[in-house]
């Protein structure tokens, strides 16, 4: 949620639930039985409340609220309660927004380069090891039109529609988009449904320890003719 947003949710539900409880537990004015009793008394109660502070604080607690206490709404202890609420949940407000400013959503993404294992703990196919963790399927093919060899290639699971995942579908030897049904053979081309374009091939290399290696910072798009480059194919 917004910053401001909680903040202005945060003062105004604070201020609504004060004025409730004020209006709820507030002292109803006594009977007026002696009324020449307090000689102050009207100069205080012609006094604004706006301007009631910590003096007048100070005197409501030493004289008791009266029955010629005319304040329309409350007394001068509701007023200052109110007060004293307002500049809380304002502060409260602040100190949310500051602490949601200093701790921020933090969306942990998978690493963009890795290492898969080595060559020879891959059969031929589409191997789904990595999909969940990594965001690729790795396969091994024995050739590739590409690269007219053998080797390795890593294709993004990013349906080129609107994003979706597609499952690898063994039996039918495809991958299928479950939200609009798009298709892709195992090279990654599109056959059917509404995908505008293959999937897209991750840099593939061997590490320096001999482990296939593989960077989605840099992709390959076969549209773009790109899937004809060294670093599209690891060949083996
Ligand atoms: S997102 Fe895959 S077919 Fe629409």
């Amino acid at each position: 949620m917004n910053p401001l947003i909680a903040v202005i949710i945060t003062g105004v539900a604070m201020f609504v639930a004060h004025i409730l409880v004020i209006l709820l537990f507030r002292e109803k004015p006594a009977a007026p039985e002696e009324p020449a009793a307090d000689a102050e008394a009207p100069a205080r109660a012609s006094a604004p409340a706006a301007i009631v502070g910590a003096a007048t604080k100070l005197a409501d607690r030493v004289v008791p609220r009266t029955a010629d206490d005319a304040s329309p709404l409350m007394g001068r202890r509701g007023w200052m309660g109110l007060a004293w609420g307002s500049f809380t949940a304002a502060t409260a407000g602040c100190l949310a927004a500051t602490g949601r400013f200093m701790f921020p959503n933090v969306l942990n993404e998978p690493p963009q380069q890795f290492t898969i294992g080595f060559p020879d703990e891959y059969g031929e196919g589409v191997d789904e090891r990595w999909k969940d963790r990594f965001g690729v399927w790795v396969v091994r093919t024995p050739f590739d039109d590409y690269h007219e060899t053998s080797g390795f290639y890593a294709l993004l699971v990013t349906c080129t529609h609107l994003g979706c995942t597609p499952n690898w579908l063994s039996a039918e030897s495809k991958f299928k988009c479950p939200c609009h049904g798009s298709g892709f053979r195992p090279t990654g081309i599109n056959f059917e449904g509404p995908a505008p374009r293959p999937l897209e091939r991750a840099r593939i290399v061997l590490a320096e320890d001999g482990q296939i290696q593989v960077d989605k910072a840099r992709k390959f798009q076969e549209e773009l003719g790109q899937w004809t480059d060294p670093e599209a194919f690891l060949a083996l």
